[in-house]
């Protein structure tokens, strides 16, 4: 496609990676499913697909919702977490500090953050979710080749499904500058219900301070929400969901990981008596 309606993607980028990318291997691939029996496996019966994530994502039109999304993703990815994307995504890892026995990946895509939660923590029960069944069909392939007994599932990283305080610690790399800021929020409010008290939650994504500099950087992907991504704030989301010890780290400049703690029951509270005194108490949450 070269007519003027031509997404930035490809008319800039798609021959580039073009050069660097084994299209070969990716047909052989694409060609090696039956993507409809595959996908079939991991759709949930009456899943509404939101209407923001039914657009064109890095200039691939139908978005996630296509094969060539699910098979171009990891070959295109690979070039975009500088210095390298292996090395960026245990940036999150490095951040956890409990020992996991329950992990959920929200938008989990084809599974490379899962992967390897599952090799840091192989006695933990892992859990991958993502809305593209095309994503899971990768994500699964990935974890069979692997050897690594992970489960996917299709579902809104906003509302799961899963019960009240049933994870130790929830995760969503890459996730949050793809979502109108309102569900990163939303998603935010999910993983505190979902944690159990002291359980925690770690956010991998682009830098938001380093993208609001870089205008051209937020335009080449055509990422729909990206600029309100970047003029939010992570930290301030996971806040007002109730997280307790936010902080955030830079991970190579380009992506940041924001960490959080849904608190333990027991929490200092300033009763009104006690404030005017400037003493605190103690109480059960
Ligand atoms: C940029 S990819 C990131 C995938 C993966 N986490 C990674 O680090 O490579 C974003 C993924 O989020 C998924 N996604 C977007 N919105 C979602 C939502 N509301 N619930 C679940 N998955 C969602 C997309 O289908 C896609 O697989």
């Amino acid at each position: 496609m070269t007519s003027s309606s031509a997404t930035l993607f490809e008319r800039f980028l798609a021959p580039v990676f073009n050069v660097l990318i084994d299209r070969e291997a990716l047909l052989r691939y694409r060609n090696s499913k039956n993507w409809q029996r595959e996908s079939d496996r991991f759709r949930q019966p009456g899943l509404d697909y939101p209407a923001y994530y039914q657009q064109n994502f890095h200039g691939i039109r139908g978005g996630y919702l296509t094969v060539d999304a699910a098979v171009t993703y990891d070959p295109v990815t690979q070039y975009l977490l500088p210095p390298n994307e292996e090395w960026v995504r245990k940036g999150l890892i490095e951040q956890i500090r409990c020992q996991p026995r329950r992990i959920l990946d929200l938008g989990c895509g084809t599974g490379s953050t899962t992967l390897l939660l599952k090799r840091a923590f192989p006695f933990a029960e892992v859990i991958g979710v993502d809305l593209s069944p095309y994503m899971l069909v990768v994500a699964a392939d990935k974890a069979e080749r692997a050897q690594l007994d992970i489960q996917f599932r299709q579902a809104k990283a906003e509302q799961t499904g899963f019960p009240d305080a049933s994870f130790d610690l929830v995760t969503a790399s890459l996730l949050f500058h793809e979502l109108p800021p309102q569900v990163s929020c939303a998603v935010l409010q999910e993983s505190f219900r979902l944690l159990k008290p002291g359980g925690e939650v770690l956010i991998l994504d682009g830098n938001q301070s380093t993208l609001r500099q870089t205008d051209w950087l937020m335009q080449i992907f055509e990422e729909p929400y990206i600029k309100d991504y970047a003029a939010g704030s992570v930290e301030a989301w996971m806040q007002t969901a109730g997280f307790g010890d936010v902080a955030t780290i830079d991970v190579w400049w380009v992506n940041q990981v924001t960490r959080g703690v849904k608190p333990l029951p027991y929490q200092k509270v300033e009763f009104e008596a006690f404030a005017r005194t400037g003493k605190t108490q103690w109480a059960m949450g």
